[in-house]
């Protein structure tokens, strides 16, 4: 190597060894290799040298950068294990601390009623059931004795599915009420169960939706009379409202799968929209005793077997429980609203306290 090669060597290894940090490193890298750097410009120069003296130029000016390129690389590698060093000595976690408790998501209203009413029925010994959204004619009409062009059908705004071959359409289940059949069909008597679930009907303004939710129940057993139902129903109300006084009215009624048939009315002041005071009356549920008929269908002896059921809209009762005015919020996913009616999953509620 040439002088002003060695000179220039030197020169560099001891800027290096002054470079303490990682910038000061890298203004010497640009120093000596960048575009206007020292050795970038001696190469450059190499087609000046006279043609008998390039070739040994050459492989010296290929020999110093050979050897500042790996200085520089390697001063950086001790450079970077340096500044980890200095990091780690003055970086300290606790891993054992404990996380910062920070609640995400609320109970959406339906789905705090549905439990409520679980809990209720279950503390009474009900089990709870399910079917299926899309049901045939028979289990959502013809079982629970709506036969074809009974006027009962018309009132409930169905969604029909295509049909298939010549059954009649399926439909978007109307009611809970075809999983009372199916519970019928496939569990012998004496039966305790609600339902609570999707239902569906043709209809929307602010206090209908086209899906809705439905809470069914059946009872079946030996003895049953409309006293049982009574006191089933007005315990129930009583208990959801949180009203140990609410006024509970039975209302003669007419449904096809009961006989005889009931609304049930709470009392309430219209004005106010007060529950439990007040001389006005609000309908709540409709009930009565199972129509033999429809236990025949599902082969049960109604001389030997009674029951009562009853069938309630899961958004009514909440609304009325929570003075809503309007059913729509429910399903919008409105952030700001469910934080507002939302309820805390970790607050104690009736279902801690065992009803
Ligand atoms: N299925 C009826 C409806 O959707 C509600 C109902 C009334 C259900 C009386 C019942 C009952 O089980 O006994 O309007």
């Amino acid at each position: 190597m040439t002088d002003d090669l060695l000179a220039l060597k030197n020169e560099m290894d001891a800027a290096l060894a002054a470079a303490t940090d990682l910038r000061a490193w890298d203004a010497v890298r640009i120093a000596v290799l960048g575009r206007n750097g020292s050795l970038t410009g001696l190469l450059r120069d190499l087609g000046k040298t006279p043609p008998e003296r390039r070739r040994e130029r050459g492989a010296a000016l290929n020999e110093l950068k050979d050897a500042l390129t790996s200085a520089i690389e390697s001063r950086k590698l001790d450079l970077e294990a340096a500044a980890l060093d200095e990091r780690l000595a003055h970086e300290r976690i606790d891993p054992t601390l404990p996380p910062r408790p920070r609640e995400t998501g609320l109970i959406h209203p339906i789905a705090r009623t549905m439990e409520e009413i679980a809990a209720i029925f279950g503390a009474m010994g009900c089990s709870l059931a399910e079917g299926p959204d899309v049901e045939s004619d028979w289990f959502n009409f013809g079982a629970l004795n709506i036969p074809a062009h009974h006027p009962a059908r018309a009132d409930h705004d169905t969604f029909y599915l295509p049909a298939q071959g010549n059954m009649p359409p399926p439909v978007l289940r109307t009611h809970t009420s075809p999983v009372q059949i199916r519970t019928m069909l496939t569990q012998p008597p004496p039966i305790r169960t609600i339902v609570i679930g999707r239902t569906y009907r043709a209809d929307h303004d602010a206090t209908h939706s086209p899906m809705f939710h439905q809470c069914e129940g059946l009872i079946i057993d030996r003895d049953l009379t409309l006293g049982h139902l009574k006191g089933c129903l007005i315990d129930f109300l009583r208990t959801f409202f949180a009203i140990a006084d609410l006024p509970v009215r039975f209302r003669s009624s007419y449904f096809p799968f009961t006989e005889p048939s009931m609304e049930v009315d709470i009392g309430w002041n219209r004005r106010t929209g007060e529950l439990g005071r007040g001389d006005d009356w609000l309908e709540i549920l409709g009930s009565g005793m199972v129509h033999p008929r429809v236990l025949a269908n599902c082969g049960i002896d109604p001389r030997e077997w009674q029951g009562f059921a009853w069938g309630m809209g899961v958004e009514r009762v909440t609304m009325l429980k929570h003075g809503m005015s309007d059913l729509r919020p429910f399903f919008d996913s409105d952030l700001r609203w469910l934080r507002h009616y939302g309820f805390n999953p970790l607050a104690p509620t009736m279902l801690h306290e065992g009803v």
